[in-house]
């Protein structure tokens, strides 16, 4: 299957809540993502053959890119596609990249620190887990 990263439709919304409700304990819904794009500075990625693969969801101002979501299909973790989108956001002009994960996220911390991220702040109690309890978040960022 030939790969394509591409900018991503509001049609293509709904692919994406579904790959979100998969991956993640608080997914992103359809609703959350128009509301996000009403925001000029909010921008989303697809990778994509014949369907899509994994996306990346971004507020890009200035030099700087607040990455808010990444998501790779589950069947097709662990196949570079992930480093390429973030190849892809490391390619625009630009100074900074942050993101911020879980610390019980170990795959995805590994995945960042493997692709140039270095930590630079905890957020106390950030995250609200399913059973009501909290965690940490991690702050990571990026020089391109
Ligand atoms: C985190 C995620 C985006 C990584 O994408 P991916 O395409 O699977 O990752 P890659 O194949 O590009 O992996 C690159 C590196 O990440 C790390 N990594 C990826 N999957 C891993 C796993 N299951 N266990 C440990 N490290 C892992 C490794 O360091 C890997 O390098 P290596 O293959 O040389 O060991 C993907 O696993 C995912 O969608 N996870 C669920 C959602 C999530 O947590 N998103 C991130 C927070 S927004």
């Amino acid at each position: 299957m030939k790969l394509k990263i591409s900018q991503c439709k509001k049609s293509e919304y709904p692919f994406i809540a579904d790959i979100e409700k998969n991956l993640f304990d608080s997914p992103l819904s359809i609703n959350d993502l128009e509301t996000m794009n009403s925001q000029k500075s909010f921008k989303t990625w697809k990778i994509h053959g014949d369907y899509l693969i994994g996306y990346i969801c971004y507020f890009h101002v200035k030099d700087e890119v607040e990455i808010i979501k990444l998501g790779i299909m589950k069947s097709h973790q662990g196949k570079n596609y992930g480093s390429y989108l973030i190849q892809k956001i490391k390619s625009l002009p630009i100074k900074k990249i942050f993101i911020e994960v879980s610390c019980l996220n170990k795959i995805a911390i590994n995945f960042y620190i493997k692709n140039g991220f270095k930590k630079i702040g905890i957020r106390k109690n950030y995250y609200i887990l399913k059973n009501n309890s909290r965690t940490d978040a991690l702050r990571l960022s990026c020089e391109p």
